[in-house]
């Protein structure tokens, strides 16, 4: 069974087509991210219009890529929730008239969710993708980061999960990208801090983590405000001085000793709690999940403090794309889920697990 699932919920246009919810057979993304670096962080209508330019053009690519026709789509899943409302609006109108005109099945996903399914990948006729070599197992705990969640869920089956914690503020992807601006590093600010990261010394500031009620709870603000504070201090200003033009007064050494700092303290965070789920919950997996799971600090550590073997997904297919969407379609299919009526799917740009 072939689906192809479409990502359209913040800047990256993606489709990907799937095999039995685990052979990928392609995954192109198109992005309007250069765009948004010059501004700082995403602009909404920016990356609405750029989905519409780039939609035709990339499922072409995915169709070819994948040597398949319409006649080899046995169905077609679409983000529907959470995410940009325009953005969505998008993938979901087109997503719909396809399943409309090629007579297709349409399953409605849930961007989270779907980004969990990018683990299930186990083989690909694409070249440069390093997947895992067998699907996880249930139960399943799943480490959910990505910019605009940090959660921790523990799957017993398919479709079956409940939320053990998730963030009272900010997600930690975008912690990364707040950070990357105080320090004057570019738009998205996961990889370009992590690459400060790499010549800085991550001993160098105490940031701090942030104790919480709900021991699976998140925050990340507290790091962020205590990130601006220590660069006004190195920088020699106040709190009145323009946060924006911080950055011009830190040298390259001292960006890279705040983003080594910061990114440790993050990933700390996310991994203690990761390590006292598994402990608490036993699950047989653990998959990292989202944007920020194209980590590597986040990687090492986590192979570091749990006793099991974690096998990762290619990191292009933790950044949003369309494979991850078609995998969970799959399943929705298997399981004989509902599929969505094409004529009246609306988006959910609020949708939560
Ligand atoms: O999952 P994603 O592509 O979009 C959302 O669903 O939010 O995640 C994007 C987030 C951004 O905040 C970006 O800075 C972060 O993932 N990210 C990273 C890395 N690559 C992307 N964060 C840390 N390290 C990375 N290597
Ligand atoms: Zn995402």
């Amino acid at each position: 069974m072939k689906i192809l699932g479409i990502e359209t919920s913040c800047d990256e246009t993606g489709v990907g087509i799937v095999q039995d919810g685990h052979k990928l057979l392609a995954n192109e993304v198109a992005t309007s991210m250069d765009i948004h670096a010059e501004y700082g962080g995403v602009v909404p209508e920016i990356a609405a219009r750029s989905h519409i330019e780039f939609m035709m053009p990339t499922l072409k690519k995915a169709l070819k890529t994948a040597s398949c026709t319409w006649g080899d789509i046995d169905g077609i899943a679409i983000t529907y929730g959470a995410g940009l409302g325009g953005s969505l609006l998008v993938g979901v109108l087109t997503a719909r008239t396809l399943a409309i005109t090629h007579n297709k099945p349409l399953y409605a996903i849930n961007h989270v969710e779907a980004h969990v399914y990018a683990n299930f990948l186990t083989s690909t006729s694409l070249p440069d993708y390093q997947l895992a070599k067998k699907q996880p197992t249930f139960p399943l705990l799943a480490v959910i980061v990505s910019g605009g969640h940090s959660q921790l869920a523990l799957f017993e089956d398919h479709f079956t999960y409940k939320l053990l914690g998730q963030t009272q503020d900010d997600a930690i992807g975008e912690a990364f990208d707040k950070v990357a601006k105080i320090i004057g590093l570019p738009y998205p600010g996961g990889p370009s801090v992590s690459l400060a990261a790499k010549n800085g010394n991550a001993n160098t500031y105490k940031f701090p983590k942030a104790k919480l009620e709900h021991p699976y709870d998140f925050s990340f603000s507290g790091l962020k405000t205590a990130v601006l504070r220590t660069s006004q201090q190195i920088a020699g200003v106040d709190i009145s001085f323009p946060s924006q033009q911080i950055a011009s007064r830190l040298s390259e050494g001292q960006k890279a000793d705040i983003a080594a700092s910061f990114e440790k303290t993050a990933i700390e965070t996310v991994v203690d709690k990761a390590v006292l789920a598994f402990n608490q919950f036993s699950p047989a997996s653990v998959v990292i999940a989202g944007g920020v799971a194209a980590n590597q600090e986040l990687r090492k550590q986590l192979r570091e403090r749990l006793p099991i073997n974690i096998e990762y997904t290619d990191p292009k297919l933790c950044t949003d794309n369309g494979a991850m969407v078609a995998t969970l379609g799959f399943f929705k299919a298997m399981h004989h889920s509902a599929t969505a009526d094409p004529y009246t799917l609306d988006i959910s740009p609020n949708l939560s697990m």
